[in-house]
């Protein structure tokens, strides 16, 4: 097996398969700066394998991950860092294998960007998922409202978005973002059927089905069009009346 040196995710690859983790359990796999632009050499690491077919994206612990990392959520953050979200989201939509996501408990913001940027999804029944961002003052960036239109249709999008309301596998699944939910249980082998299916097809077929259905769906909704989301989040990180709602959020949470 091999596998490439990174800081907050683990990738390795085996013959036809690897694998994509993100790796701060403790922090329920919060996204970084750092880990962004680790998924995104991981992402271009994985094409160098050329014998891949699949690989699983999943996240160590309890949760798929909580999505941005609050704690270093500011105006602050270095410019060069603006465009890193929507390189990761693109990184992850363009890989040659077929991705499955692996989703448990929380599946936050940010990590439903990086769900949505996986071709399969499969969740445990108990897997939450919500998109704060609007309640942080800022839009949903990264090329986040692409991809979930892509995933949900406009309607639920703009709902989930501009409401923050959490919602469930059975919603998810029942709009079609999820393929498959099952008991927490069986999650792993729920995974490792559907990559065996995928792992026994020719390998040529199976990638070229990938790119067909991204280039079909890249003329629907067109992801390329959010590269300058980053400037409403740099807007919401300046703006007044989304800094208070950040405040009274982070207090929120605090308060739990
Ligand atoms: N960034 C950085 N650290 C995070 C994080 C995030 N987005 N989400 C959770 N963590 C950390 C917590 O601070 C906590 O660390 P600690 O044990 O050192 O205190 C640890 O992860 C566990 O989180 P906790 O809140 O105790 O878990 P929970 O199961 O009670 O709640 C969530 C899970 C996801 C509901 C809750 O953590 C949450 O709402 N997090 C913020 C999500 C968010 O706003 N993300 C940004 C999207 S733009």
């Amino acid at each position: 097996m091999e596998s490439a040196l990174f800081e907050t995710i683990i990738a390795t690859a085996e013959g036809a398969r690897g694998a994509l983790t993100l790796n701060r359990p403790d922090k329920l796999n919060p996204l970084s700066s750092l880990t962004l632009h680790e998924i995104e050499l991981a992402a271009r690491w994985f094409d160098e394998h050329h014998d891949l077919k699949v690989v699983v994206v999943s996240g160590a612990g309890r949760s798929f991950s909580a999505g941005a990392d609050i704690t270093a959520f500011s105006e602050a953050a270095p410019m060069e860092d603006r465009q890193l979200g929507w390189r990761m989201a693109r990184a992850l939509d363009e890989m040659r294998a077929v991705t499955v996501a692996r989703i448990q408990g929380w599946c936050v913001g940010g990590g439903l960007v990086v769900a949505s940027g996986c071709d399969l999804r499969v969740a445990a029944d108990t897997a939450r998922f919500s998109i704060p961002e609007v309640d942080l003052g800022i839009p949903l960036a990264w090329g986040g409202i692409p991809r979930l239109v892509r995933e949900l249709g406009p309607a639920l999008t703009k709902e989930l978005v501009m409401t923050c309301r959490p919602f469930g596998a059975a919603e998810a699944r029942a709009a079609g973002f999820l393929n498959r939910v099952v008991p927490e249980a069986e999650l792993d082998g729920e995974v490792e059927a559907l990559v065996q299916v995928l792992l026994a097809k020719a390998k040529l077929a199976l990638l070229e089905t990938k790119a067909h259905v991204n280039a079909v769906t890249e003329s629907m909704v067109g992801t390329g069009r959010s590269w300058a989301d980053a400037d409403g989040l740099f807007a919401g990180l300046r703006d007044q009346e989304g800094r208070a709602s950040a405040l009274a959020y982070v207090e929120r949470l605090r308060n739990r």
